[in-house]
């Protein structure tokens, strides 16, 4: 059916998708690199059928990313003032209609799905596999916290002794600085500020620098949806200026972010050294996310899950594997399958279909991926060369490193997140959950993949895992909203998890009503 052609383009990529009442159905398996035996991409849609391919290429050729200005911090004073004007409003907007105009944008968004996949291709260089799943999720986020609102918005009646009643409800706060990362500028973008938005909040929405376009389209979008526009306002600039000030405006009743660690840490100490009331964080960070592998794993599994794991979206994912922890027995077979899997990846230009490996994001990002490669040659095994790339496509292409792999000493070696397509592999052997203590001593906490054909023993190691994301003999990127909440802890972030039913509460302020009858 996904390659029927009498199919709209549109409905092929989201609605039979859609699982009710809410989200789409887990991604079907994932067809990525031409070792899978097809040009695919992330979706496992096939972008040759025309009935997908044209319309995503007439996006392409037609879309200008817009200009977005710098907005002067002087004047973020008076732009919370006006949100928080609107606040008094929006609180009071009923959740229906807050949430049935939620689902209206998710419908606009769904309708132009192939303008804003053009868009992620040409502001954050996409492949348009992952553009496809970016606009999917987006839909979803918008859908699900829509739906989410007005499920826990609902008062709950308590038990009581007779003579009195009882309730407990959700309010608002206020007006929510929401500040997102370049890696997801639909998704994460949507999802931090539907969820504020979705609670009877009021956003003041930074986006990365990196990414402002795809942000003011869909703020249009929410606007036309019918989102106040002092409700929602953009305000497009650096972080340490902008998203400094905004952190520290009086009066933000919670700040949303979703980024690198460091970044959370100064918004955490610029939050608690504010005067007047605490203000809620909520933080989702980055991680050093590793998969483990006993000598019972399935070696094409492991082959498969590691190079959609390390290398789709150029490694470009909080969730993407930096760490191979395979058992010693096993190792050898395994970095050749990986080798012989990652060598047929095409990297190139994200425009191009053909292309499963784009660029990275700038180039501060593409300095400090080589920076360390320049370490791991001189320090390490390197076990899978670059390849899989034309010559001439790195020439042309800016920012571009293609897949590589580097056995490193130990764990404990791993101390930072290199954001980029770049694995590192360690051998062990003895007790897994010895592994497993090491992974967790390295304080992050975002996704662990586990591999063996022992049920028992992935159980154990999961449970003794300090992570947000267990993923069993499968890739750990790419969690679905309402199936696979996502989000981590320690270094990795403050939860609650995106796309989750816990989410929204951290929006809120609780309160109970006492009435004595
Ligand atoms: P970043 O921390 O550099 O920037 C994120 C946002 O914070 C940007 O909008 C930036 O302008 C802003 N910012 C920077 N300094 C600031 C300051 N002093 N005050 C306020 N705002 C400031 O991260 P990035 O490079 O955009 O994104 C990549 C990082 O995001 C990676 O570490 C990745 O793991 C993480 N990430 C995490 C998740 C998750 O859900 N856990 C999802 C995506 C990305
Ligand atoms: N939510 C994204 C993933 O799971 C980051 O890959």
């Amino acid at each position: 059916q996904l390659a029927d052609e009498s199919v709209g383009m549109e409905e092929l990529l989201i609605s039979p998708l859609r699982l009710e009442p809410h989200t789409s159905l887990p991604l079907p398996p994932v067809l990525f690199g031409s070792h899978a035996g097809a040009r695919a991409n992330s979706t496992g849609l096939d972008l040759t059928v025309p009935a997908m391919r044209d319309p995503l290429l007439a996006a392409y050729a037609a879309v200008q990313v817009p200009q977005v200005p710098e907005f002067d911090v002087k004047n973020i004073p008076d732009a919370y003032a006006d949100c928080a004007s609107s606040y008094q409003k929006w609180s009071k907007t009923g959740v229906t209609e807050r949430a049935a105009i939620l689902r209206r944008a998710a419908d606009a968004l769904q309708a132009q799905t192939p303008h804003f996949c053009a868009l992620l291709v040409k502001e954050a260089f996409k492949t348009w596999g992952d553009a496809v799943a970016e606009v999917r999720e987006a839909v979803d986020f918008l859908r699900y916290y829509a739906d989410e609102a007005e499920r826990i918005m609902a008062p709950i009646a308590m038990p009581g002794p007779t003579g009195e009643s009882n309730e407990l409800r959700l309010i608002a706060r206020g007006v929510w600085v929401c500040i997102s990362p370049w890696n997801f500028p639909l998704a994460i973008f949507a999802g931090q500020v539907a969820a504020a938005l979705a609670t009877g909040n009021t956003v003041l929405a930074k986006p990365a620098e990196q990414t402002p376009g795809v942000a003011l389209e869909a703020v249009r979008l929410l606007h036309a949806a019918g989102v106040p526009a002092d409700a929602l306002q953009l305000l497009h600039g650096a972080g340490d200026t902008v998203g400094a000030a905004l952190v520290a405006q009086p009066g933000v009743a919670g700040v949303v972010f979703t980024g690198s660690t460091q970044v959370a840490k100064i918004i955490h100490r610029a939050l608690a050294a504010k005067d007047g009331p605490i203000v809620p964080l909520i933080a989702e960070t980055g991680g050093i996310n590793a998969m483990v592998v006993d000598s019972t794993a399935l070696p094409e599994q492991v082959s498969d899950a590691v190079v959609q794991s390390a290398f789709r979206s150029a490694g470009q994912r909080c969730s993407a594997l930096r760490l191979l922890c395979l058992h010693e027995q096993i190792a050898d077979p395994v970095i050749a399958m990986i080798r012989g899997a990652a060598q047929e990846l095409v990297a190139g230009d994200p425009a191009d279909l053909a292309t499963d490996v784009g660029p990275v994001i700038d180039r501060e990002a593409f300095d400090g991926i080589q920076k360390h490669l320049l370490r791991l040659n001189s320090e390490s095994k390197r076990l899978l060369a670059p390849a899989g790339i034309a010559q001439a496509a790195t020439n042309s292409i800016a920012n571009l490193i293609p897949p590589q792999a580097f056995e490193v000493p130990s764990i404990a070696a791993m101390q930072q997140e290199i954001f980029g397509p770049v694995l590192h592999i360690v051998r062990w052997s003895g007790d897994p959950l010895a592994v497993i203590e090491q992974i967790n001593a390295l304080g992050y906490g975002l996704t662990i993949g586990i591999q063996t054909r022992i049920d028992s023993r992935a159980q154990a190691l999961a449970r003794a895992s300090h992570v947000g994301n267990v993923y069993i003999n499968r890739n750990q990127i790419g969690a679905v909203v309402g199936v696979q909440p996502f989000g981590g802890e320690g270094l990795s972030g403050t939860g609650p998890k995106a796309g989750g039913p816990h989410y929204l509460a951290r929006f809120c302020a609780e309160q109970t009503i006492t009435v004595n009858t």
